[in-house]
């Protein structure tokens, strides 16, 4: 019979991987919450609606990446293709920034029917952060403080570079449309059919373009910078200036515009050139107008999202490792042995919470049970045999370094693992 594989673009994350994960998932909440932003958890499902009301109409995401679907009731649902939308109706709906700031994280899987490759996906995992109620650049720059407080956690500063750009506001981003509508139409004969179709219902994103053959003529185009009004400067200059001041290095890419409608103002991204073509590792943005556009009061907001698989890939360029299995193995050789070794484990489990302990599971001779215990990236050895049970000892066998095995007291094992676990370097 033939197998059945996966869906393709949704790949199994298997342990090595989901380990590195697992590590960046835990360095991401700890520093993200101790800048004072809480969990939220999110349904995965939402109506479709709310994705094309605020990631807009005319974006790659809507047009035909969506897996939507109608439910038995006929209702059209959508499995969510990003989190902002979510995150948004969830404040509006249970009025989460009613008297004052909201600061909110959440992590887990998007869909989107793009074309997989390298880096792209079909089901991915982001993890977001977002801040509704705060209008100044200062909450701005703590984000992506955050992020450069994570990279640098994980060893990958050196791989992520930091592009911004504001979209300005207002009647000056009216203007840069009107201009660059014009100037586009002046080159209709350059334009591909996107750029064709976009020039009138979403000409912003004709500025994205990765076609090689428009590069020279939008290099030419309007620029967003020169229509920014007064406000919008004053809080790119204050932005960047802080940064300065927390010595996070920025470029200004005057045509970065990002591919979802809601944006306002400052826009980043945290770019890698050793991932391929798929280099935005996080991304995120101002969306000031969002709240109000899906019900609510009117409510500044600013977030970011980090692409999980990216960045894992990443930590994994920079030489990380998967955690190994065990910090202990206990091997245990005949019947009195092998009844006494799951007494013994539980008991270090008590005294030892967190503590990765491997026990030898189905028998095998001693040298089978060492080569099992080399394999679980043990640090040592706990060797337990029918003599050992007899004079309440154990065998303390050290795998990584070059000593000699000892004998020490059950009563006092809990005590010196402790203190050989510690002195362990940290993996
Ligand atoms: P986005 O740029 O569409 O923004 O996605 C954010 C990040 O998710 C990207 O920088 C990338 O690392 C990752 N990503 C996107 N698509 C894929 C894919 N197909 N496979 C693997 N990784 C992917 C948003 O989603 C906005 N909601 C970000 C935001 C939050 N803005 C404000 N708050």
């Amino acid at each position: 019979m033939v197998s059945i594989q996966a869906i393709r673009g949704m790949p199994d994350v298997l342990p090595d991987a989901c380990n590195l994960r697992a590590q960046l998932l835990r360095a991401a909440s700890e520093i993200i919450e101790s800048y004072g932003f809480r969990e939220i958890s999110l349904p995965l499902l939402e109506k479709t609606e709310l994705f094309a009301r605020s990631i807009g109409e005319v974006t790659d995401i809507v047009e035909k990446e969506m897996y939507t679907f109608d439910d038995r009731n006929g209702e059209s649902m959508t499995l969510r293709p990003e989190a902002t939308a979510g995150v948004v109706r969830a404040v509006v709906q249970h009025s989460l920034a009613h008297g004052g700031a909201q600061k909110l994280w959440l992590a887990g899987p998007m869909f989107r029917y793009e074309r997989p490759q390298k880096g792209r996906y079909r089901q991915f995992n982001q993890i977001n952060v977002e801040a509704f109620g705060l209008a100044g650049p200062d909450i701005d720059v703590e984000l992506i403080a955050i992020g450069a407080r994570l990279w640098k956690r994980l060893g990958v500063s050196h791989a992520l570079t930091l592009e911004l750009n504001s979209l300005g506001d207002g009647e000056g981003r009216q203007r840069h449309r009107a201009a660059l509508v014009e100037y586009l139409r002046g080159h209709a004969d350059v334009l591909d059919a996107d750029a064709t179709r976009r020039l009138e219902s979403n000409p912003l994103r004709v500025l994205d373009s990765k076609n090689p053959d428009m590069q020279a003529m939008l290099a030419g185009a309007p620029q967003l910078p020169d229509f920014w009004d007064a406000e919008s400067r004053e809080h790119f200059e204050t932005l960047t200036a802080r940064l300065d001041a927390l010595g996070i290095a920025w470029t200004l890419n005057p045509r970065l515009v990002r591919g979802l409608d809601y944006y306002s103002r400052t826009v980043f991204e945290w770019t890698t050139t050793e991932l391929g073509a798929q280099n935005a590792v996080c991304s995120g943005g101002r969306y000031d107008g969002l709240v109000e556009q899906i019900g609510g009061k009117p409510t500044p907001a600013v977030g970011f999202a980090i692409g999980v698989e990216r960045l894992v890939a990443l930590m994994e360029a920079a030489g990380a490792a998967p955690e190994p299995v065990a910090d202990v193995f206990l091997a245990a050789l005949g019947g009195a042995a092998e009844a006494q070794a799951p007494v013994l484990a539980e008991q270090l489990r008590d005294a030892l919470p967190g503590l990765r302990l491997l026990v030898n599971a189905g028998g095998g001779s001693f040298k089978a049970q060492l080569k099992r215990a080399d394999r679980s990236g043990a640090q040592f050895a706990l060797v337990l045999g029918d003599a050992e049970v007899e004079s309440g000892t154990v065998q303390v066998k050290p795998l990584r370094v070059r000593e000699d095995q000892q004998a020490v007291a059950q009563a006092a094992l809990a005590d010196f693992i402790r203190k050989q676990w510690s002195a362990a370097p940290a993996s």
